[in-house]
């Protein structure tokens, strides 16, 4: 079967499809031994920028699971390092910025980036994974959203409450909008290079956007992931990804993408019923749950599989990434189950 008639592609463009496609945000991670092993041996951004790695990385899942698409191994970011921020992955601490962005001043020190330039390993090991694919699964591509790219420019890392963040949102708009459109051109760049390279759908993680209130988020958000959905290359799927979204579904859902992504803390028939069955859904089991013993995780499995009701348009995924505590052996049993619950 050639990968344009995949399940997942099919889904995307709300067609019907023999079965739900599955695959997990983070499916390549360190749940997986195969992983941990690779990454003894790399720092994770020096994993990032080994193409040859990175690309084994990404088939990883696709192998041992039985996923019907492919996501490449990168970091949402890659693309914000080359401004000159001072990224560092600290052991057990995620991301941290060294010099964060919380100015006028702050923003005029970043370096102009083109990403086709600044990430080179990124295109690279989507070149190498599509070749390594031919036309098993579809590789999808992904970036932030230009506000959770700022929270972290601003923050300076994970943060709780985003005070810094909506301190300069509210208190200079000049230099927020600034920002968001500086990260808006770099994220459009970034995902077109990947989708020149082979990405044949990208994700748009805007993974925090959750703490916004929907007023905030339609006048210093919508715009600029609004545009960029659009400047994406035409007849690419976009998924519109972000968690704790419940209140902001149908905004995400007017600036754009041919998909929503759905955390677990809505109930995924009444958020599809909410969007309009002309877009695609994304989602959403609570990523706790393949903690539990298999039969548990099935019962969960199947009431999402109810929800959708086999409409054309669902793509079974994860509410967030995959824990780095479950059991691959559960994940493995979750994607059986979803293929075979849901065959027709
Ligand atoms: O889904 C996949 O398998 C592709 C790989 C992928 C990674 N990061 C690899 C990674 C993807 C899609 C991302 C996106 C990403 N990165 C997001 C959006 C998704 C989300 O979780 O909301 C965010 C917010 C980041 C920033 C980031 N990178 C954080 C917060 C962390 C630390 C937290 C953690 O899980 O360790 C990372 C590091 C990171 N990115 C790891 C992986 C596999 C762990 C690094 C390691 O091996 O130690």
């Amino acid at each position: 079967m050639k990968v344009v008639s995949s399940p997942f592609l099919r889904a995307c463009r709300r067609e019907a499809a023999d079965r739900t496609p599955v695959w997990l945000m983070r499916q390549a991670g360190r749940y997986m031994p195969e992983y941990r092993a690779i990454r003894a041996r790399f720092g994770f951004l020096e994993l990032c920028k080994d193409s040859e790695a990175a690309a084994e990385v990404t088939l990883l899942p696709v192998e041992r699971l039985g996923v019907d698409a492919a996501i490449i191994f990168a970091d949402i970011l890659l693309p914000v390092e080359p401004m000159g921020v001072g990224l560092e992955f600290a052991k057990g601490e995620g991301p941290i910025i060294h010099r964060p962005v919380r100015s006028a001043g702050d923003l005029g020190r970043l370096a102009e980036v083109d990403p086709l330039e600044a990430t080179p390993f990124v295109f690279e090991a989507t070149r190498k994974v599509r070749a390594a694919l031919g036309e098993r699964v579809p590789l999808i591509g992904f970036a932030g959203a230009p506000f959770t790219l700022a929270s972290y420019l601003i923050e300076g890392g994970p943060s709780r409450d985003y005070l810094h963040t909506k301190r300069l949102m509210h208190d200079d708009q000049a230099t927020w909008h600034s920002l968001m459109e500086r990260l808006q051109k770099v994220t459009v760049g970034y995902l077109n290079g990947q989708i020149s390279a082979g990405a044949q759908a990208v994700q748009l993680f805007d993974s925090w956007v959750g703490i916004l209130s929907p007023n905030d988020y339609r006048e210093f958000v919508l715009p600029w992931t609004r545009g960029t959905i659009k400047g994406v290359t035409a007849g690419v799927p976009v998924i519109h990804f972000g968690t704790g979204t419940a209140g902001l579904l149908s905004l995400m859902r007017e600036a754009g993408g041919d998909v929503i992504g759905l955390d677990w803390r809505v109930d995924l028939g009444e958020a599809w019923k909410r969007l309009g069955y002309d877009v695609a859904v994304q989602g959403n089991l609570d990523p706790a749950v393949l903690l539990a013993k298999p039969t548990e995780i099935r019962r969960h499995v199947r009431a999402i599989l109810e929800r959708a009701a086999g409409r054309p348009g669902h793509i079974f995924n994860l509410g967030h990434g995959v824990l780095p505590e479950t059991p691959v052996d559960h994940v493995v049993a979750m994607v059986e189950m979803v293929h075979d619950l849901s065959r027709r």
